[in-house]
């Protein structure tokens, strides 16, 4: 076993992990965050996005101790106070969901695709959430509240990108699939 030291949603843990254990199943078997969901086991769906030091990671493809130390927020650190972040208020009224269960992946990557690009096109919508199949095959509205979120968000936060701060003019709008494990 291996001590591990990890900040999830703003709270400190120190678990001994197993080397081999995922983080995805830390998550949701020790620390109880089972909004994080697991949707195969081939790496291919993304329902287990989760940001990792502020960057999308298909947490079934991170080690727990490659979390070490670092800061990690899943969709159960997104809300504020009892106030939906931008992006899960605008999947719940374009009604970006039908059974769910990619919907918490989902909205993580799409918050990354924002914090790269906060003002995507359909096109660059669609591409950046690649990485996350949605088995009720519900793109359209999924993609309406990327736009929504898009629309409301811009201007109104600043963003970080690692460490960084950045100017919302500052931005890749040519940014590769940026959810880790997405890329063949
Ligand atoms: S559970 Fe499917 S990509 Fe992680
Ligand atoms: S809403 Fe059912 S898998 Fe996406």
């Amino acid at each position: 076993m291996t001590q591990i030291n990890v900040r999830v949603d703003g709270v400190s843990y120190s678990d001994d992990v197993e080397p081999r254990t995922l983080l995805v199943h830390h998550l949701r078997e020790q620390l109880g965050k089972v909004g994080t969901v697991v949707g195969c086991d081939t790496s291919n769906c993304g329902a287990c996005t989760v940001h990792l030091d502020g960057v999308a990671v298909k947490s079934c493809t991170v080690l727990a101790v490659q979390a070490d130390g670092s800061e990690v927020t899943t969709i159960e650190g997104l809300a504020q106070n009892g106030t939906l972040h931008p992006m899960q208020k605008a999947f719940h009224d374009s009604h970006g969901l039908q059974c769910g269960f990619c919907t918490p992946g989902m909205i993580m990557a799409s918050i990354d695709l924002l914090t790269e690009n906060p003002s995507p096109s359909e096109t660059e919508i669609r591409e950046g959430i690649e990485g996350n199949l949605c088995r009720c095959t519900g793109y359209q509205n999924i993609v309406r509240a990327v736009q929504q979120a898009a629309a409301e968000m811009s201007g109104t936060q600043d963003r970080t990108v690692g460490n960084g701060h950045v100017s919302l003019a500052v931005v890749d709008t040519a940014a590769a699939p940026h959810v880790a494990g997405a890329q063949s």
